[in-house]
């Protein structure tokens, strides 16, 4: 597997934009992206490269017609091969970025039911973990009963670490859900015009072990 893959998913529009008229202006195949610039007027003898931005990914998914992808798709391509290097003894990182209501929050935690279908398989390890944000420059660690600031230090070996995060050990996918559930109710959560349930800080999961 390549040290660093790059893929791009594109959410079906919410209700809200389909009533307000928006069109879907991202399109392509599995490895390439366009994106239109509507306000470049679109005539002959238009602009073409500055009404459409091309992009070349790994992979890329989409949500509509017969190429939507499912949770369960984006997870075998992306998560399963991470995971399995990392329980090969590998570090690996699996990070979602995009402006707010593009889905981050979506594509990497799921739907609860996807986790009840994972806890229901049971698979079996035994793996530590922390779970931390980091909001308006404090982190936190949300595992903890009442979060509060931390401290982030620079070991001379092992780089940088929040002092006194906690370790949780858990052995099987039914501890590992209820500690996320737990972490995750405890991010800071807004509303921003483009999603009412905003994710505000940064969140991190890490294993260990
Ligand atoms: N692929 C998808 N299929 C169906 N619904 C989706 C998909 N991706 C996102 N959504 C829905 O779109 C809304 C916004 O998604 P989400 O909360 O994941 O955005 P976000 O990128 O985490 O935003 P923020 O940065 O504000 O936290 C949610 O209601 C979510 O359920
Ligand atoms: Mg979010």
């Amino acid at each position: 597997m390549a040290h660093v893959r790059v893929a791009v998913r594109v959410r079906p529009l919410s209700s809200r934009e389909r009533r307000e008229g928006a069109k879907i202006i991202v399109n392509g195949d599995d490895r390439n992206v366009t994106i239109q610039d509507i306000r470049v007027p679109e005539h002959p003898g238009c602009d073409h490269r500055a009404r459409y931005k091309h992009f070349r990914l790994d992979e890329c998914f989409f949500s509509d017609g017969e190429r939507a992808s499912q949770q369960e798709q984006v997870y075998a391509s992306l998560g399963r091969p991470l995971l399995d290097d990392v329980l090969a003894g590998y570090n690996g990182c699996l990070l979602a970025y995009g402006q707010s209501g593009s889905g981050k929050t979506y594509t990497m935690l799921g739907n609860p039911e996807l986790l009840q279908k994972l806890s229901a398989a049971g698979s079996e390890c035994t793996m530590s973990l922390s779970c931390v944000e980091v909001y308006n420059e404090t982190v936190r660690d949300l595992l903890m009963r009442r979060p509060q600031g931390l401290r982030v230090r620079e070991h001379p070996q092992t780089g940088p670490y929040v002092q006194g995060l906690g370790m949780h050990l858990v052995s099987c996918a039914a501890e590992l859900r209820s500690l996320l559930t737990r972490g995750m109710s405890r991010r800071q959560v807004g509303a921003t015009q483009l999603n009412g349930a905003s994710s505000r800080s940064h969140a991190l999961v890490t294993r260990e072990g």
